[in-house]
């Protein structure tokens, strides 16, 4: 037996919200039956309401006034698709202030204020879910929260980003430059409003705050995750990895100190070897390793971005809302504690890092320079492992391989590297992700 219809708010309709629309309307019976009762769209906040847009429902439906959808009586869940801060926050805590659960794929807005949103749903007895928000379609969150919720997790170390993704694979493929492959992004619709949120590593850095909400218990701020995206990533840098056996991703990591006493969350582009599972994610996809004391080794990979897949995941949200509003509960995929308390964890700074490097020292005088650079890297405790020559028509360039050293020591190495006379131009380094397997760098 269907119970009454459930009304669904909906604000934003760009990329995703047209295709959360279009599934609320091509899929009523489908979905009517796997919750329990209809779904009824009580209206589609937007900007604009000039502009035409071919979803085939009740045009009387579309709304410029989001604050009152969201205040509307009966609506049972409001799905925010707006982006960024405000008026996402506001919308959101009055919905949930008029008893609606909400949905988000909004993660700049749960990576900054997702401890207190919690708290906010727990008081109002209301659920808030935003599977969406990191790694679209990949279901991760729920995962992490529910299915690993009595294990120990160690490390979670992937790939967020499905833009920056994109852009490197391209790079890896045609050795094409960073513009063109940035045009093709944003033309497929997986970059964000603003493409700087992507391509530093913004995006990727608040996706990391979420996983470690969930992950390792504690809600970090983006401002504690050390973070480098890739517009520094150069077509040699590139073919330096692919010479080494390796491929360039932007790589986001978050794990515990040994003494479970530290947290260390980075965002940064690393060289990824061929054989690490990391390494073939193509196009916009998202990959993620998790590390259990429990379960193991678990991968998740699929569609990071996009319209379509992250509709999946933020319809699959409502549909989780509904059914508890159903029955009058809240979902137990939302932590009633808002997870443990913000900040009960240090974050470990970047300097104490342990891992390998990969330098690129372009000299004047190769004959001369090896020696030097060699004993400059010992004379800071950087351990090399392997020295290759790189030699074109303009340039003579070493390419060096360190042993697991300390970030410190790695960049007081540079620094000095820089100074030599026989140095042409400044070092560049990148980090080497390690194998899988190994012991977490920090401890
Ligand atoms: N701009 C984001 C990305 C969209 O490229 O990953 C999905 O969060």
């Amino acid at each position: 037996m269907r119970s009454r219809p459930l009304k669904v708010a909906v604000l934003g309709c760009g990329v995703v919200g047209t295709e959360v629309v279009r599934r609320l309307h091509e899929a009523p019976g489908a979905l009517a039956d796997r919750i329990g009762a209809p779904v009824e769209l009580a209206g589609v906040a937007v900007r604009d309401l000039t502009r035409p847009r071919d979803l085939g429902i009740d045009p009387a439906l579309f709304r410029n006034d989001p604050l009152e959808l969201v205040k509307r009586d009966g609506v049972d869940v409001v799905v925010e698709l707006l982006g960024g801060i405000e008026p996402a926050r506001s919308l959101l805590v009055t919905a949930m202030e008029h008893g609606a659960s909400v949905v988000s794929a909004n993660k700049a807005l749960v990576a900054e204020y997702g401890a207190a949103l919690h708290e906010t749903a727990a008081r109002h007895g209301v659920d808030l879910l935003y599977e969406a928000s990191v790694a679209a379609a990949v279901p991760l969150l729920r995962p992490l929260r529910d299915s690993l919720g009595g294990d120990d997790i160690r490390r979670v170390c992937g790939i967020v980003n499905g833009t920056t993704n994109y852009i490197l694979d391209r790079m890896t493929q045609t050795g094409g430059e960073f513009d063109a492959a940035l045009r093709e992004a944003v033309e497929r619709g997986y970059v964000e409003a603003d493409p700087t949120a992507d391509v530093e590593g913004t995006d990727a850095a608040a996706k990391a705050v979420i996983l470690t909400s969930l992950a390792l218990h504690t809600w970090l701020t983006p401002s504690d995750v050390h973070r480098e995206g890739i517009t520094r990533v150069t077509a040699e840098d590139v073919a330096d990895a692919h010479s080494h056996g390796c491929v360039v991703k932007l790589i986001a990591t978050l794990e515990r100190t040994a003494d479970d006493g530290e947290v260390q969350v980075r965002v940064h582009p690393a060289m990824v070897p061929l054989t690490h599972p990391l390494a073939d994610v193509r196009g916009a996809d998202n990959a993620v390793v998790i590390e259990a004391a429990g379960a193991g080794r678990l991968l998740f990979r699929g569609a990071g971005a996009g319209g379509v897949p992250t509709a999946s995941a933020v319809v699959g949200d409502l549909v989780t809302a509904a059914r508890a509003r159903l029955l009058a509960r809240r979902t137990t995929a939302t932590p009633d504690a808002a997870t443990p308390p913000a900040a009960t964890v240090r974050a470990r700074p970047m300097r104490e890092l342990r891992g390998r490097y990969h330098l690129s020292v372009r000299v004047a005088d190769p004959t001369a320079a090896l020696d030097d650079i060699v004993s400059a890297l010992r004379a800071h405790d950087v351990p090399v492992d392997s020295v290759r020559r790189r030699r074109t028509a303009e340039h003579d360039t070493w390419l060096l391989v360190t042993e697991t050293t300390r970030e410190a020591d790695l960049l007081a190495a540079v620094e000095s590297l820089a100074a030599l006379p026989a140095v042409a131009s400044a070092p560049r380094f990148l980090r080497i992700l390690d194998p899988l397997g190994q012991e977490a760098v920090v401890g």
